[in-house]
């Protein structure tokens, strides 16, 4: 019955997901197809492997040990917040640490009620359904969900109208955590029904320079530490960037310098591929450009922006924006977006505010 088979659920292999923005030749392929077996190969395993997020590690150590002591299942569990910050790896160390399996699955492979359906039936008991972007699933999804995480129970409808019987299976208790860059999308009857909410923080350059060293040494990468910390400071505040960037810095190392990656080999790497001192690459900057050049600094909405970028609103929402706006460039208003001063003057730009008028 089970739809995705069990081999590309397994928390560790390649995400089978039918995601619509890998179709889109527009979308930033950088962040979407990111190399996911390289991914999974470097991803920690445990709390004390996993950097940042010490506050949300703190509270998951308590839940986890007192779940351990009970002998119960962990309360469903949604984590949210921009892409790239760990929210499938922090699911990945929770099944490590209370010693379970993890199936990892994606809203949009739910289409039919079957998948759902499918995958629930295939958990053990104390199991681990992971569902990335679940503000993506549809409501027949979820309403075969609600139940199944309430109850641990599966409503079955057999016979037609009149004659139609509902049939309660019960299902073995699992424990969900959904994923989300949209938490304001979930449904409210979704949302309650977990029993703890969290979202994950950008990470700071000090836990990102962590972040490039200990993947530098599991690739066998030799990185000074102010080399990490150039990496770290265009890495956006997300670890994802950052193991992209110690990547293509290391290719640059090995064919033009001797191997070893310094602060000066790390930043004209960078340079090179265009991501400047804040980690804007070239489409942030032309998201900026745009609306200084053609909107008069903006309000602008989201659907010309993405329509003049040639981008999907998607991706500009969740991807583009979310550091831009935590930077302090892009600010979001009622009537659009619209670029702030600090934004202005990191383009080379004088802000309106700051321009002088003849008249
Ligand atoms: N790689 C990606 N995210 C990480 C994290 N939070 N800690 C360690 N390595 C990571």
């Amino acid at each position: 019955m089970a739809i995705i088979s069990d081999d590309n659920l397994q928390f560790g292999k390649e995400k089978k997901t039918v995601n619509s923005a890998v179709k889109n030749p527009n979308i930033k392929s950088e962040f979407i197809e990111y190399d996911k077996t390289f991914e999974n190969s470097i991803r920690p395993k445990s709390f004390a492997d996993y950097i940042g997020q010490s506050e949300l590690k703190e509270t998951l150590k308590v839940i986890l040990e007192a779940a351990k002591k009970r002998g119960k299942p962990l309360d469903h569990m949604l984590f949210y917040g921009p892409p790239g910050l760990g929210k499938t790896t922090i699911a990945g160390v929770i099944a490590s640490q209370m010693g379970v399996e993890i199936k990892i699955t994606s809203a949009p492979a739910l289409e039919r009620p079957r998948d759902i359906i499918g995958i629930l039936m295939s958990l053990k008991g104390g199991e681990i359904l992971f569902i990335d972007e679940i503000h993506r699933l549809n409501r027949v999804a979820e309403e075969i969900l609600y139940p199944a995480m309430e109850d641990f129970s599966l409503d079955m409808t057999t016979g037609k109208s009149q004659t139609a019987k509902t049939l309660r299976v019960p299902i073995p208790k699992f424990t969900l955590i959904g994923a989300t860059t949209k938490a304001g999308e979930l449904s409210a009857p979704l949302r309650d029904r977990f029993g703890m909410l969290h979202r994950l923080e950008f990470y700071s350059t000090e836990e990102l320079s962590q972040v490039v060293e200990r993947t530098a040494k599991i690739l066998e990468i030799e990185i000074t530490k102010e080399g990490s910390k150039a990496i770290a400071k265009r890495s956006r505040g997300t670890p994802r960037i950052a193991n992209r960037l110690i990547k293509r810095v290391s290719d640059f190392a090995i064919v033009k310098y001797d191997g070893i990656i310094d602060e000066k080999i790390a930043n004209e790497s960078l340079d090179i591929l265009k991501i400047d001192e804040f980690g804007l690459d070239t489409t942030d900057r032309a998201l900026l450009n745009l609306i200084i050049n053609k909107y008069d600094g903006g309000p602008v909405g989201v659907e010309t922006i993405a329509a003049a970028l040639s981008e999907d609103t998607r991706t500009i929402e969740e991807v583009c924006e979310p550091y831009l706006l935590q930077a302090g460039l892009l600010q979001r208003t009622p009537r659009g977006r619209k670029v702030s001063p600090e934004g202005y003057r990191h383009l080379g730009y004088k802000p309106p505010s700051e321009q002088t008028t003849l008249f």
